[in-house]
């Protein structure tokens, strides 16, 4: 295959070059650095990159006309600053509508879309099924569902993975992250009650085969464990594998006016359609992510949310 990753230095992206180089697959990668790291795409056979942004809508039509894909892997998204509405707009819905158009010019074979489970918002029902209504209510959310729609309505076949906590090699934000870095620096933590799904890669990596596979069908997948976690799960693991002792008073806070107390995607029709299911349990899950710190630390930490405790 010959694959076009936007946002090939990022945490999924880069998962995906590791996955799919060594099985001899010619890639390029567009980025433009925002969250990513440089050294993830290191000038190695079968891999370009191309610095710039998806919203330069002359670059993206270049690299399609150079690079000739015949499979896009749509993994660029702004959300660093939730204040910078422009941004989000600019990458997430205008970025989105030039790899779209490119795409359809260059007649790729399928193209695969991640989307935030912010994109439901405030949801009616938790385990969340795919079909709820979409109330996205913030600006990252809210881009998204947009690109998403593009997407959905361009003629392309494609598969568009409704994500929660991918967790795996250099994942920068949300709460382990964040835990293990404060608890590493001896800092205060506090929780909130959010129950949150954590995936592992090797989930992610297995249904990303399946989607990217001949005749797959085209739609949107939640693609999550279907089980919830609550924020404090997640402080006492961390906790545990730094062989802190246990915190039963650690602050248990509500959650925020730009949260959402449970964010838990049903996999049900995923598994229907395309007979997958996460594999990996959550322990097993945690261990993986904390090890990998242990090794490799934590640099940046980026979160969706605007609100401070
Ligand atoms: N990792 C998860 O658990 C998760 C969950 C839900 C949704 N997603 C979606 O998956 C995709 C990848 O997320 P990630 O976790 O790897 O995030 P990430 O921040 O690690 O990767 C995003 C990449 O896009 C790049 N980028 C941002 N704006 C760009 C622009 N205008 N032009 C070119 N590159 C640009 C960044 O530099 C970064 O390398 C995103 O679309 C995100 O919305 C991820």
């Amino acid at each position: 295959m010959r694959i076009l990753i936007t946002g090939g230095a990022g945490c999924l992206g880069s998962n995906l070059i590791e996955h799919w180089l060594p099985k001899g697959h010619e890639i390029l990668a567009i980025d433009n650095f925002a969250t990513g790291k440089r050294e993830v795409v290191p000038p190695v056979k079968g891999l370009t990159l191309v610095e710039g942004s998806i919203a330069d809508r002359d670059l993206v039509a270049r690299a399609f006309a150079e690079f000739k894909p015949t499979y896009v892997v749509h993994s660029a998204a702004s959300y660093k600053d939730p204040a910078n509405w422009q941004e989000d707009a600019s990458t997430n819905v205008s970025g989105t509508i030039n790899v779209v158009d490119a795409a359809r010019e260059h007649k790729v074979l399928r193209i695969l879309n991640f989307q935030t489970v912010l994109c439901y918002g405030r949801p009616d029902a938790v385990p969340i099924p795919v079909d709820q209504p979409l109330r996205p209510f913030t600006s990252y959310g809210i881009s998204k569902v947009a690109g998403e729609q593009y997407l959905s309505m361009s003629g392309l076949p494609f598969a568009s993975l409704r994500l929660a906590n991918v967790c795996g090699p250099r994942l920068a934000i949300g709460p382990i992250p964040t835990f293990y870095k404060r608890l590493k620096a001896g800092q205060a933590c506090f929780c909130t009650d959010a129950q949150r799904d954590f995936l592992d890669m090797s989930d992610f990596l297995a249904a990303v085969d399946l989607v990217m596979a001949d005749n797959a069908p085209s739609g949107i997948f939640n693609v999550s464990s279907g089980e919830g976690r609550t924020i404090k799960d997640v402080y006492d693991a961390v906790r545990a594998h730094l062989q802190l002792p246990s915190d039963p008073g650690v602050k248990v806070v509500p959650v925020g006016d730009d949260d959402v107390p449970a964010v838990v995607p049903d996999p049900s029709a995923t598994t229907k359609t395309l007979g997958w299911t996460a594999k990996v349990p959550f322990a097993e899950t945690m261990t993986r992510m904390l090890s990998w710190y242990d090794r490799h630390g934590v640099s940046d930490v980026y979160s969706h949310l605007s609100a401070k405790h």
